[in-house]
């Protein structure tokens, strides 16, 4: 595919918000220069057969589960955090199937979720300003002026770690721990909901013994059963790293983003003259766009035709992230817009966004009710309007954290200190996340 005037680097020529300003132009280019020449971390057949089941998810024939941290941390980059966060996106993906018997795209926001979009540049504490956080390939959580330099070798740091965290995927996806046979093997112990629980081993098991039957069947193992894919996501937001993964690869026309399967573009930086759109309108990779309320419908469908200019199915994904207080009057005008343009896309529902608040105490949350309530709102809106809801995009964590309120534990305000570990947005924990993952499957059940 040729797009006109667009290199790797073209949107250098446009406004790009949210970038770092690095101190050593010199250093900066060096850790650009090797990261430009370090080997991919995903491959353009895999690139192209998740657009492929994206372009099915949006026809309704499968379902994209896209979940994971808000933002990953280097040093997070442990063997149990990615188990648990495997563990959790398997078990979800099983109960969606179990109740939608649709195919279900599992996608992590793993392996380079490393930079954050932020509403100030600088932040303030103690009468002291020092420039804000903006993820860990950037600068440092700390708060010193040191820590919040920003720093290219972390860059080279975020796609080391984004390569081990995907080598330990890649071969815990290929048998043995995804292996239908063994469910025990991705099993986590539900902390409080016995209820969910007991549905959840029912169901598994009633997978296992159907398996066992057709095995006996055809009198063969079903060896597909053994391995699940995994695919990587980030956003795309800090475009001269983005740009150095960004690379021709033999027998194929275009340019591939190596560095993740599907990179999205945030709701901060989706103005259709700005860099980001420029630089994500020339990479062939399914990639995402936030919506939210202040999204107005005709500038998201200049944003779309720019970035999709052949219309190609399964290339774009609208993931909208409006509140539950605003999604049944915001929702219809974007989906009129785009349907009457007839453009092919995914709709996949964020109901995270739009649902973050600071308590009293200045804690930042997210009411399980609420994300629960606009997940229903979702799924109301795009049946009433005859379009398909294809999937959802959630920030969780499979480890037993408390940053969102309510849900099954009935968290509370009290509760939040006792495990927030997030560095920057509220996660659902696994309870949590199970909870949404009945909550859907349920819905998309009784919808057939
Ligand atoms: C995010 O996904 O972490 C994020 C910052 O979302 P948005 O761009 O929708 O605000
Ligand atoms: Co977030």
């Amino acid at each position: 595919m040729s797009n006109q005037n667009w290199t790797p680097s073209s949107w250098r020529s446009k406004i790009a918000t949210q970038q770092p300003v690095y101190p050593d132009a010199e250093a900066l280019q060096n850790a650009l220069g090797r990261l430009a020449k370090l080997p991919p971390l995903v491959t353009s057949w895999e690139i192209e057969s998740l657009k492929e089941s994206i372009a099915e998810a949006a026809k309704g024939e499968a379902f994209l589960l896209q979940a994971g941290d808000c933002s990953e941390s280097l040093e997070d980059c442990e063997t149990d955090s990615i188990v648990r966060n495997l563990k959790v996106l398997m078990q979800m993906s099983f109960v969606l199937i179990f109740g939608s018997k649709k195919k279900v795209i599992r996608m992590g926001r793993i392996a380079g979720q490393y930079a954050k979009p932020r509403s100030n540049d600088t932040e303030t504490r103690d009468g002291v300003t020092l420039p804000v956080y903006r993820g860990d390939i950037v600068n440092r959580s700390g708060f010193t002026e040191s820590d919040r330099q920003p720093d290219p070798d972390l860059m080279l740091r975020g796609y080391e770690r984004a390569a081990l965290t995907l080598n330990f995927i890649r071969g815990l996806s290929a048998g043995g721990f995804a292996d239908m046979h063994h469910p025990e093997n991705w099993d986590l112990e539900f902390a409080s909901n016995s209820l969910r629980a007991q549905q959840y081993h029912e169901m598994v098991d009633s997978i296992t013994s159907s398996l066992q039957f057709m095995e006996a069947l055809l009198g063969s193992s079903i060896r597909e059963s053994r391995a699940v894919d995994i695919f990587t996501s980030h956003e795309g937001l800090h475009l001269s790293y983005e740009q150095a993964q960004t690379r021709r690869v033999p027998r194929r026309e275009g340019w591939y983003n190596v560095g993740t399967h599907f990179p999205w573009i945030g709701y901060r930086t989706r103005d259709v003259q700005g860099a980001h759109a420029e630089y994500f309108r020339g990479i062939s990779n399914p990639v995402g766009l936030k919506v939210g309320s202040k999204s107005d419908p005709d500038e998201l469908l200049s944003l779309v035709k720019f970035i999709n200019s052949k219309n190609e199915p399964g290339k774009v994904t609208l993931i909208h992230r409006f509140g539950a207080k605003e999604i049944s009057q915001s929702l219809p005008p974007i989906i009129k817009a785009v349907s009457e343009a007839k453009l092919n896309v995914l709709w996949s529902s964020d109901p995270m966004h739009g649902n973050t608040y600071s308590t009293k105490s200045g804690i930042k949350t997210r009411s399980f009710d609420d994300i629960a309530e606009e997940l229903e709102k979702a799924f109301t809106v795009h049946e009433a309007h005859d379009t398909t809801l294809g999937g959802v995009h959630l920030e969780l964590t499979g480890d037993n954290v408390t940053e969102c309120i309510g849900g099954v534990g009935q968290l509370a305000e009290p509760d939040l200190e006792r495990a927030y570990k997030s560095a920057v947005d509220p996660r659902l924990n696994y309870d949590q996340a199970m909870e949404l993952a009945f909550m859907i499957a349920d819905h998309m059940k009784s919808s057939k």
